[in-house]
């Protein structure tokens, strides 16, 4: 099954399930006229990038944080960090107001402002995000936690943000579990020791990462997997566990993103998660 899309407007998900056990389910949810307004200075932010380009995004970790990333006088730079804060609450009254089951146990990450256009360059396989993925992050591991982002489509000139999404996390995990490669909780250990990790690496964060790599770099997959072309248009605010959704990026600039984490343990449903599939897939408890 493909991961469906489904526009919240009022509060609900069609059919009348709750939203929480949609989004658990592996659909995106929609927005389409929630109301994040910018002021006369801060439209520069989607007029030119106030990005100093050498990182992808301009972010900040939490509110009391330095913007990093960014360009402009310290006057805009300081008015880019407020737009980011203001976000990080709008995620927050979202998920407070259509997502309460989540609320107090969700913990908010990064903030991120994405003004540049979806990178079409030849970058590495492994850093190519029109190519269908689940989240993994290499130095930081995840654990029991959730990835959960919302996004915002902030073109100024009715571009669209263009993704595509892919098959349900189980169907596409029966496929590539068998190739990957098996956990060794030494390394682990020692890639910790290093810091090249900033935690120790549980075998989870191990298969997620190599799951990520071995989709990206399955073209045959990429063609021929089951997938949806969608369209977020600005204005539109779009909400999901960018770890179980399979994703690509493939168009449109200028966006808001924000992450939050979420225990396994939190959810309605613990099953549905990554973790859970995988073990039940594997026949035991991940290490
Ligand atoms: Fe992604």
């Amino acid at each position: 099954m493909i991961s469906p899309i489904l526009t919240v407007s009022g509060g609900a998900a069609p059919g009348g399930r709750s939203l929480v056990e949609a989004l658990e389910d592996g659909a995106v949810l929609m927005f389409p006229d929630l109301a994040f307004p910018f002021s006369d200075f801060e439209t520069r932010f989607v007029e030119r990038p106030f990005a100093d380009g050498k990182a992808k995004n301009v972010s900040i970790r939490g509110e009391a944080a330095a913007l990093k990333g960014a360009a402009g006088t310290p006057e805009e730079q300081e008015a880019l960090r407020q737009v980011l804060i203001r976000y990080r609450a709008f995620a927050q009254g979202l998920i407070d107001r259509h997502l309460p089951e989540y609320t107090g146990r969700i913990t908010l990450a990064g903030t991120s402002y994405r003004p540049f256009d979806v990178d079409r360059r030849k970058l590495s396989w492994r850093r190519d995000d029109t190519r269908l993925h689940v989240d993994a992050f290499p130095s930081n591991p995840i654990g029991e936690k959730r990835i959960l982002r919302v996004f915002r489509n902030i073109n100024p000139s009715g571009q669209p943000r263009r993704w595509r999404v892919g098959e349900d996390f189980g169907s596409m995990a029966e496929k590539f579990l068998p190739r990957l490669p098996g956990y060794s909780p030494l390394s682990a250990r020692l890639l910790a020791g290093l810091r090249i990790t900033k935690a120790r690496r549980s075998e989870y964060d191990h298969l997620m990462l190599h799951l990520h790599d071995a989709l990206k770099q399955d073209m045959a997959y990429q063609e021929r997997a089951p997938q949806a072309d969608v369209e977020f248009l600005p204005g539109q605010t779009w909400v999901t566990f960018s770890d179980l959704v399979m994703h690509g990026a493939m168009g449109g600039q200028y966006m808001l993103e924000q992450t939050a984490y979420l225990p396994v343990a939190a959810q309605a449903h613990p099953e549905k998660s990554p973790q859970r599939i995988l073990a039940a897939k594997l026949g035991r408890p991940l290490r």
